[in-house]
């Protein structure tokens, strides 16, 4: 079976971080977040390749999987000659595959559901399309689905008015398509799932099912909750590496050097290579990335410091997220939910 990850959105929403490392590849402690989906989809049987359904900055994400063989399973990429929506892109990605349903995941979202039990309601409902819903407190943001009794989809609303919101369980980004019903995506056009393929299934009264999930999901693609996913790891909410059977403690690379002076609080991730001077304080659901030099006295409060960031003696960052190679000097004082791009620099005494 296929298994297509769509993965050529631009991560607008969390630049400046996306400039430089597509959505797919920001890294989730010490892992580009696509390696936690390629794990799921290679630990199933049925899967024998994985599609990358890419658009924004292909050669980064290639450049970071290779041909998949370091992680055990075939991949292949498909790069869309212009960016066609979700339902053009997984009709490019799907090409002439017949026969056998295509898996497909949205690029972006974190799941602990039980994929082998998805393909399983699939067959056993004889669908031509199922669709992974999960309960959400504010669908605005996402697809709302409706279900009848029966499990059968009712309405599919993309990204709903308040006044059309009835239910709480949304779209999760998770389907079972089969190939045959992708005819009703024109090729080569901008064609979007969610707001094209998705109300014709159901207009045209096909067996299009849900299967609600209620374990746990989250879309990584805002600041919040990619801060979110790293704490729900640590807590062991979402179970995943490198927190699985390590929840709530402190998760320190082999080559880390410590000083003893400095205070580490649990839950927090520091990385490989990385140095904390004396007296400085970790603080919990902090992540300090690999090479990352941590100055003497400085306090890291919750702050996700991408790989290679630099922070000066008595400097001070909150819950903010800092991409590669930033440069925080001296008595800097960061607040909470900033976000600094690639190679910021913050000069000494400076508040941000
Ligand atoms: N190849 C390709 N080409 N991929 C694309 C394109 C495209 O033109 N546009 C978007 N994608 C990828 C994104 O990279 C992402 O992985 C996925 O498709 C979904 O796009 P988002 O931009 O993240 O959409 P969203 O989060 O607003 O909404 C979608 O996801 C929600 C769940 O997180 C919808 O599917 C909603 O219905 C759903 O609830
Ligand atoms: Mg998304």
């Amino acid at each position: 079976m296929k298994a297509i990850l769509l993965a050529g959105g631009q991560g607008t929403r969390l630049r400046p971080l996306t400039l430089q490392t597509p959505k797919p590849v920001v890294p989730i402690f010490d892992r580009p977040f696509l390696q936690y989906q390629i794990d799921r989809l290679r630990a199933l049987p049925e899967v024998d390749e994985v599609v990358l359904s890419l658009n924004y900055q292909p050669e980064r994400i290639e450049a970071v999987f290779g041909d998949g063989s370091a992680s055990g399973v075939r991949l292949r990429y498909v790069v869309e000659p212009r960016p066609l929506g979700t339902g053009g892109a997984i009709k490019f990605a799907a090409g002439d595959t017949r026969g056998e349903p295509i898996l497909v995941f949205n690029g972006d979202v974190f799941t602990s559901v039980d994929l082998a039990a998805l393909l399983r309601l699939h067959r056993e409902r004889r669908a031509r399309a199922t669709i992974v819903l999960t309960p959400v407190e504010n669908p605005a943001a996402y697809g709302l689905v409706e279900t009848e009794p029966d499990g059968r989809v009712r309405a599919f609303v993309e990204k709903p008015s308040p006044d059309a919101i009835r239910c709480n369980t949304i779209n999760a980004g998770i389907y079972v398509l089969e190939p045959e019903t992708l005819d009703r995506i024109p090729a080569d056009t901008v064609f979007s799932i969610e707001r094209g393929y998705f109300p014709s299934l159901i207009a045209d009264r096909e067996p299009f099912i849900a299967h609600v999930s209620d374990g746990y999901w989250i879309d990584i693609g805002t600041p919040a909750k990619y801060r979110q996913a790293h704490a729900d790891i640590m807590d062991g909410r979402f179970v995943a590496a490198p927190f699985a059977g390590r929840a709530g403690q402190s998760v320190i690379a082999a080559d880390a050097t410590i000083d003893p002076t400095a205070a580490v609080e649990a839950p927090c991730f520091i990385g490989a290579g990385a140095r904390v001077a004396a007296g400085a304080r970790i603080g919990a659901y902090s992540v300090v990335g690999a090479g990352c030099r941590i100055g003497e006295r400085a306090a890291i409060a919750g702050a996700i410091l991408w790989p290679g960031t630099t922070v000066g003696a008595d400097a001070r960052i909150g819950a903010s997220l800092a991409g590669h190679d930033c440069r925080f000097d001296a008595a800097v004082e960061v607040g909470v939910d900033r976000v600094f791009g690639d190679g910021s620099i913050v000069t000494e005494y400076s508040r941000a």
